[in-house]
């Protein structure tokens, strides 16, 4: 059963009074890598909540975090020029022609930005009498008070609150209750905005998924997984595994080794192991690429294997790639050619030298013309993009697709059983519209 329908206490940025009001809009713009754009889907998504902004007279202060420069266990914020917004805006203002001013603020080395100081106002003033289209805050995560906590973390949000009279929140990537996706909220009148709306309908097809459902996901991390994995699991019909997640499986069944891969994390697999041999959901991929050395593809030191060697005590190298003779396997292409919903979350090789795999999974599963195909996460989009590009762009607009913009969302809401659950999504409930 699917529903079109979003939740009734959502707020809606279409029954907003934008007129004449400043509107501070969350993106999850965070596309750069190495200073780069590396693919701009994220952002073309966007435009149409942007374009609704102005077109119903409100002027936009937009935002988004880029990249994680903030360090876990030390705290720092390095706040490198290459996780900067500046390419974000060159693209936004040769699309949109328009004019858009970054703010500076002073930056404390190693420890960010403190806050957002009144030098913007002169800004703001610009922007209420539209000698400029918008403003773009500097990187969120910059801010001190963006994932920090206590009292910087609320004057923070305050402080973004004063610029503004208007929050919307249009960044479905950004699931992580931050000030800029979740404080925020308690200060302004809250809305949700066209993708954050789009993504949450579609949510709903992997949440209530038409069957047969299979399940594609992959990872370079195992214990990071396991979690989503596990609520993955309960849903499908069919499990798919690649990357070292697979891999991981793989030791955890057959009692092998491979290279690369860590006893705890094999421990952990064990479960699903046990879980699967009574389910019987995971179907496997018979041939993988064995490689003896981790970043070239060297003629002569690498080697297909099958599974169906596999014995208790066995060693092997790097497992780098699925080979693409896998998909032909009379269970693999029964999963994949009869489901009705299939979700990618994989990139199935080593990359960039080993995307076989990746690549004959994409076309394996766009031969499925009936099914549903839903993939996310920026990393499978990215390789599904470079491997092949003819094919993606004959299905961007395909109503049998479905790109999320946003992989551990997705993930997310699977392991919550409902969208409503993620806090920033929440957040948007509880305010009242004005
Ligand atoms: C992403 O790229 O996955 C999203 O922007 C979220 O980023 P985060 O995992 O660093 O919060
Ligand atoms: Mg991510």
């Amino acid at each position: 059963m699917q529903t079109n329908e979003l939740h009734p206490d959502l707020s809606l940025i279409q029954n907003a009074d934008l007129n004449g009001k400043i509107v501070l809009v969350r993106f999850d713009h965070n596309v750069v890598k190495g200073g780069e754009i590396r693919d701009p889907f994220r952002i073309d998504r966007t435009i149409g909540t942007l374009f609704h902004i102005v077109e119903r007279g409100g002027r936009p202060i937009m935002m988004t975090h880029v990249g994680r420069p903030k360090d876990k266990k030390t705290g720092k914020i390095d706040c490198r020029n290459d996780e900067s917004v500046e390419p974000i805006i060159q693209y936004l203002e040769q699309k949109l022609h328009s004019k858009i001013h970054v703010p500076s603020f002073p930056v404390e080395p190693e420890k960010g930005i403190a806050g957002i100081d009144t030098s913007i106002n002169l800004a703001i003033r610009e922007l209420r009498e539209r000698r400029i289209g918008g403003i773009y805050l500097p990187n969120t995560r910059w801010f001190q008070g963006e994932e920090g906590k206590g009292k910087i973390r609320e004057s923070f949000a305050l402080q973004l609150a004063g610029l503004a009279d208007i929050y919307v929140n249009d960044a479905f990537g950004s699931w992580q209750a931050h000030a800029s996706t979740y404080d925020i909220t308690k200060h302004l009148p809250s809305y949700a905005g066209f993708l954050l709306q789009q993504e949450i309908i579609n949510l709903s097809r992997v949440l209530n998924p038409e069957r047969p459902f299979v399940a594609v996901v992959a990872g370079a991390k195992y214990d990071t997984k396991i979690k989503p994995l596990y609520a993955i699991y309960e849903k499908v019909d069919r499990l798919i595994l690649g990357g070292v997640i697979y891999n991981t499986f793989l030791c955890a069944k057959y009692d092998i080794k491979i290279k690369g891969v860590l006893d705890d994390d094999i421990k952990l697999a064990r479960e699903l192991v046990e879980k699967d041999r009574t389910q019987n959901k995971i179907v496997e991929l018979p041939y993988i690429v064995e490689s003896d050395i981790l970043d070239e593809r060297i003629e002569g030191k690498y080697r297909t294997i099958s599974t169906r060697g596999f014995s208790p005590g066995k060693s092997y190298n790097y497992i780098l790639d699925i080979d693409p003779k896998s998909f032909e396997d009379e269970q693999v292409a029964d999963a994949i050619g009869t489901a009705k919903t299939i979700f990618v979350n994989a990139v199935m090789g080593y990359t960039p030298h080993f995307s076989l795999g990746s690549q004959a999974l994409d076309h394996t599963i766009d031969r499925n013309s009936t099914g549903m195909k839903m993939y996310g996460g920026g990393d499978t989009l990215q390789e599904f993009k470079s491997l092949c590009p003819g094919l993606y762009l004959s299905v961007m607009d395909n109503a049998n697709y479905y790109f999320f913009t946003g992989g551990g969302t997705v993930l997310t809401a699977i392991e919550q059983g409902s969208p409503y659950g993620l806090k920033p999504v929440q957040a948007l409930m509880a305010t009242e519209s004005t």
